[in-house]
């Protein structure tokens, strides 16, 4: 798969597209100055938003938390406006919602902020291949970091410190992608969940990933629509030794789909390529989503 286009066109910024250059948001907006915000990336293919609902229940469960009072529910009507005015089918859509910018006479540096600020909306998206082009697992060479990030995983937030130094970090170890490891167990990588095949005690293949509650990780939409079209998936924790012994290993999220880790700290995972479960998660997993795209909006 290629990377995203660089540079988005047009985008929404509260209630408005307009040309990115254009966009502009206050110093003192809170997503800028604290990280105070929500955020959410979604994937269209042929103009469907892939799993739109799961993206909005994700997304307002992380603004309640945060009190930030925004109705995911319209991402309904602004995802269409931006893919159409952006004439894109196939692209990623990202949003963030943060808390506002205080009004003029209230406190710039508040941790409370006032209870009627105005949430900022901000979206953009951006060209990706379609449905046809997901035929191989993308690959990527991955290496373990301690995962420092808070305990909070569930929560999209905009503050993703943690995670850009957890990136910083695997690249030290050549690896492209960390895979965040936290007292023994395994999480997640930076932006995506991850699946490992690994021989159960009876000496059986298992597919597996870990659980959203042991250490607390992102509920990703692809690992789910994985987990529902493998029910035979394991949901369990899986130790670092586990990893280590596993004979795949590969990444799942919106924009990366299926990414196999061909090597892990430094050494060969199995044979060195996508494994034979990797590529039939994709396959499956493309089907799943020209099913999807064939079918009528309300059969969805
Ligand atoms: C930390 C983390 N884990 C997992 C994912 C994958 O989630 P999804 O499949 O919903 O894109 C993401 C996506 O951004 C992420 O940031």
């Amino acid at each position: 798969m290629h990377g995203p286009t660089p540079t988005p066109k047009l985008v929404h910024l509260n209630g408005q597209i307009i040309p990115a250059a254009e966009a502009k948001v206050s110093v003192f907006d809170r997503g800028f100055v604290f990280g105070d915000g929500i955020y959410e990336g979604l994937r269209s293919f042929g103009g469907w938003v892939r799993n739109l609902d799961d993206h909005i229940a994700r997304m307002q469960q992380g603004l309640d938390e945060a009190g930030i009072g925004w109705d995911a529910r319209r991402l309904h009507e602004l995802c269409p406006p931006l893919l159409e005015a952006n004439e894109m089918g196939d692209a990623f859509l990202y949003w963030q919602i943060t808390r506002g910018t205080p009004k003029p006479g209230h406190p710039v540096r508040a941790r409370l902020a006032e209870p009627d600020i105005e949430p900022t909306v901000f979206g953009y998206c951006l060209g990706l291949p379609g449905v046809d082009d997901l035929r191989e697992p993308t690959t990527c060479n991955a290496a373990t970091v301690p995962d420092t990030r808070w305990h909070k995983g569930h929560v999209k937030s905009i503050s993703l410190m943690a995670n850009v130094m957890a990136a910083q970090a695997a690249t030290e170890s050549e690896g492209e992608e960390a895979i965040l490891v936290r007292d023994g167990r395994v999480s997640e990588s930076c932006a995506t969940n991850i699946f490992v095949v690994v021989r159960g005690r009876e000496g059986q293949v298992e597919l597996c990933t870990p659980p959203l509650d042991d250490v607390s990780i992102l509920p990703g939409v692809t690992r789910k629509i994985i987990l529902e079209l493998f029910p035979d998936a394991r949901v369990r924790r899986i130790t670092e030794d586990e990893l280590h012994r596993a004979s795949e290993i590969f990444l799942t999220g919106t924009i990366t789909t299926i990414k196999s880790a061909v090597r892990l700290d430094g050494r060969p995972v199995g044979g060195g390529t996508p494994g034979p479960v990797a590529r039939r998660v994709l396959e499956r997993y493309a089907d799943y989503l020209r099913a999807n795209i064939a079918a009528p909006a309300g059969a969805r």
